[in-house]
Order: C-alpha cells, then sequence, then structure tokens
C-alpha cells in the first residue's frame, strides 16, 4: 500500500487581500456549488483504494468562505475513494472573518483536526492595510470558538517585513499568540507579488516597506523569541511545540507523495510533478465533458538526478536538514560523492554546515536560502 497526502484547493474568497497572488476568486460565489461537484468528480476519477492517505490539506482560497457542507462532502469522498488512515491529520484554512461557532463545531464534527488560521498580524491598521476582512478581536474570538468545540492543533499565519509594520508589532503579535498557548505558528516574510494591490501601493509611495535589515531583524527577533518559549523552529517559516508539527507540511518537504484536487492544485506521484490548470471555468467545463484530462499540466518526470537536486532543496527547508544516511537510503548513493563540488563550495560560504551526520542550512544560509537553493537547479 502506498502512504500520501491529499491536497484540495477551494480558491474562493470573500474579498481578495491586498499582498496575495494565491490563485483565488472574488464574487464567483455561483460557481461554488458546480465546482465543488467537479472536485468530488476529480476524485473518483482518480479513486485508489491501494493509496492509504495519512494526511489532508484543505487550503486555499479560504475554504471557511464556502457552506461547511461542501467541505463536508469532499471529505466523504476522498473516504470513498481511499483508505483514510484513522488517525490522519486533517488539516483545513481558516479566515477569522468567516468562521462562527456554528461553523467551527461542523468542521470538529466532520472529522478536521487541525485549524490554520490567517491572522497576520493583531495589529489592525496593519490588519486594514492589508485588506484583511477581520480585525484582531473577531481572530481572539474564532480562537476561543475552536476550542470551545474541541480543536486543540491550531497554526496560526503571521507575517513581517509589512509595509508600516514595526519590530513592536511582531513583537505584540507574537506574545499574544504564545500567551494564547497557539501550538503552531507561521511567520512568513512578504513576498511583494508582481501586480497586486499592494505592489501598487508600494510603486506608488503609498506605503513604506521596512528596510531589508530590518525585515531580518524581525525574522530572527521571531525565532528567539519563540524558542525561548519552547516553540521547535522546524522549517524556515514554521514553529510549533513538538506534537503539533504539521505531518502534510513535513512530508512534501521530504518529498512525499501527494495527490491535489481542484482548480490549480499540485500533485506528485509516480516521480511525476503535476499541476492542474487554474481557470475555474476551464476545470470545471472539462470535467463536465468527461474531459478531466485535459485539467492536468505536468510539470516535470523527474530522472534521479532532477529528483536528488530537488531532494536537496527542499530538505535544507527543514531546520533539521538532510541527514546523509536517509539520503544513501533512498538513492543508493553517498551524497558528498554526488554533490562534493557544490557542498565544498556551500561550507566555504558559511551557508551550510553538517553536523551529527545532517547537512543544514547555517545563521547566514537561513537569510540567503535562495542562494543556496541556486546551487542545486
Ligand atoms: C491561503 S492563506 C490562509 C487562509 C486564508 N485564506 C486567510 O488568508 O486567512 C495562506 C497564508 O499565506 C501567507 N501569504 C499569502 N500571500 C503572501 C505573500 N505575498 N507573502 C507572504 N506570505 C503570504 C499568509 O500568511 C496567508 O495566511
Ligand atoms: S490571503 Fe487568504 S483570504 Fe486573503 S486573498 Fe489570499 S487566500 Fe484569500
Amino acid at each position: 500500500m502506498k502512504q500520501i497526502g491529499i491536497y484540495v484547493h477551494i480558491p474562493f474568497c470573500k474579498q481578495k487581500c491586498n499582498y496575495c497572488d494565491f490563485y483565488s476568486l472574488c464574487n464567483k460565489d455561483n460557481l461554488i456549488k458546480e465546482y465543488v461537484e467537479c472536485v468530488k468528480e476529480e476524485i473518483k476519477a482518480r479513486s485508489n483504494l491501494n493509496y492509504h492517505v495519512k494526511t489532508i490539506y484543505i487550503g486555499g482560497g479560504t475554504p471557511s468562505y464556502i457552506n461547511p457542507k461542501y467541505i463536508e462532502g469532499i471529505l466523504a469522498e476522498i473516504e470513498h475513494n481511499f483508505e483514510l488512515d484513522i488517525n490522519a491529520e486533517i488539516s483545513m484554512e481558516l479566515n477569522p472573518g468567516t468562521a462562527t461557532k456554528k461553523s467551527l463545531d461542523h468542521y470538529f464534527q466532520m472529522g478536521i483536526n487541525r485549524l490554520s488560521v490567517g491572522l497576520q498580524s493583531s495589529n489592525d491598521d496593519l490588519l486594514k492595510l492589508l485588506g484583511r476582512i477581520h480585525n484582531y478581536k473577531q481572530f481572539e474570538k474564532t480562537i476561543q470558538y475552536a476550542r470551545e468545540v474541541g480543536f486543540r492543533n491550531i497554526n496560526v499565519d503571521t507575517m513581517i517585513g509589512l509595509p508600516n509594520q514595526n519590530i513592536y508589532d511582531v513583537e505584540k503579535t507574537l506574545i499574544n499568540l504564545i500567551d494564547m498557548e497557539i501550538p503552531h505558528i507561521s511567520v512568513y516574510s512578504l513576498i511583494v507579488e508582481p501586480n497586486t494591490k499592494l505592489e501598487k501601493m508600494i510603486n506608488d509611495k503609498k506605503v513604506e516597506l521596512p528596510d531589508e535589515e530590518m525585515e531580518r531583524y524581525m525574522y530572527w527577533y521571531a525565532k528567539r523569541k519563540l524558542e525561548e518559549n519552547e516553540y521547535i523552529h522546524y522549517e524556515i517559516s514554521n514553529f510549533a511545540k513538538m506534537k503539533n508539527i504539521c505531518k502534510h507540511n513535513m512530508d512534501c518537504w521530504k518529498q512525499e507523495e501527494y495527490l491535489g484536487f481542484g482548480a490549480a492544485s499540485a500533485s506528485y506521484e509516480n516521480k511525476t510533478r503535476y499541476t492542474n490548470i487554474s481557470d475555474i471555468e476551464n476545470y470545471i467545463k472539462n470535467i463536465k465533458n468527461n474531459e478531466g484530462f485535459k485539467n492536468i499540466k505536468i510539470e516535470e518526470k523527474q530522472t534521479k538526478k532532477s529528483m536528488m537536486n530537488e531532494y536537496m532543496m527542499l530538505g535544507l527547508r527543514k531546520i533539521n536538514g538532510i541527514n546523509t544516511e536517509s539520503f544513501e537510503i533512498k538513492f543508493g548513493k553517498n551524497v558528498f560523492d554526488v554533490y562534493n563540488k557544490q557542498l565544498s563550495k556551500l561550507i566555504s560560504e558559511n551557508l551550510i554546515r553538517i553536523n551529527n551526520d545532517n547537512i543544514r542550512l547555517t545563521k547566514k544560509g537561513l537569510d540567503l536560502a535562495n542562494l543556496v537553493w541556486e546551487e542545486f537547479v
């Protein structure tokens, strides 16, 4: 039996945040019902009872924006078509502006056991500037209700390097989350994506970003503060209490296989990376015409070499890095034989270090991760 993860993409949002370029649509609510039916059709079409599902991740967009009955229907379809582990980690992304105690209770009753809540900052002025649909009070209420209905495994997304953000905002946000005993915290460095409202606001000098030195200061501050409070820094942007490390994401970084369902979702199966087309109207049309195969774009059929390169890049995202023995077991080769030149260069530039048979990023490597990846492209 093959062990896999499943990702389901729900590309609907109430309002587009100014910084976001994820595939998500506003004012297309008329398509929700049809879209969910098509996602279920796709799940049926790719059914495999020899696939043992260890994790499910329902992401978006905003899965909590659509009626919970749709999420329940998708989960039931997965259960009918795959062998779902009784202890599977089942995560769902949630925007605090879209959840009620009733909907949270419904999610918990249908088997979702991990929530990933988008907060970004506890500063209401920043939330407004980002175009978020909620304030900090609503977030607090969401967490309170989530706990009252039974959720324990909760992630909160935060962002650093935001326009007009200062170190005190970062400090306040993290202290609030630590005090609330949130067991998993993501700290994302803002990426200014092309063609977003935020890019325009910056170009028009309506807002100003903190400089790079300050952004790095925020990152290292966050790392120190969270580690002082017994969070494990396990991936570049992710911190968690020991038993709350996200299995789904960890498996992706370990180059394990997963199936993606829905528009714009990605899959990794049989050494092949593929994605579904983004355009929701075409995604629906192809499924309705029994031409679901037209939704799939092969991104890469991996050779052993490209698989090893990717394993290095993904592995170095993890704070524990790449275990040399695991590399040898997976590929039948010694990592130092394969990557002698690259590893020597990265060590001499103090971007990686070797510690207890693990190859990992140094402090400098964490700041300059893009330079490290380039060695393995
Ligand atoms: C799909 S959203 C989470 C769920 C929900 N849609 C929400 O926003 O509340 C994923 C997360 O990615 C992060 N993110 C999105 N765009 C980003 C960007 N341009 N730079 C850095 N982080 C970003 C945000 O922290 C966001 O919460
Ligand atoms: S950050 Fe979340 S809520 Fe905002 S537009 Fe992106 S997916 Fe939608």
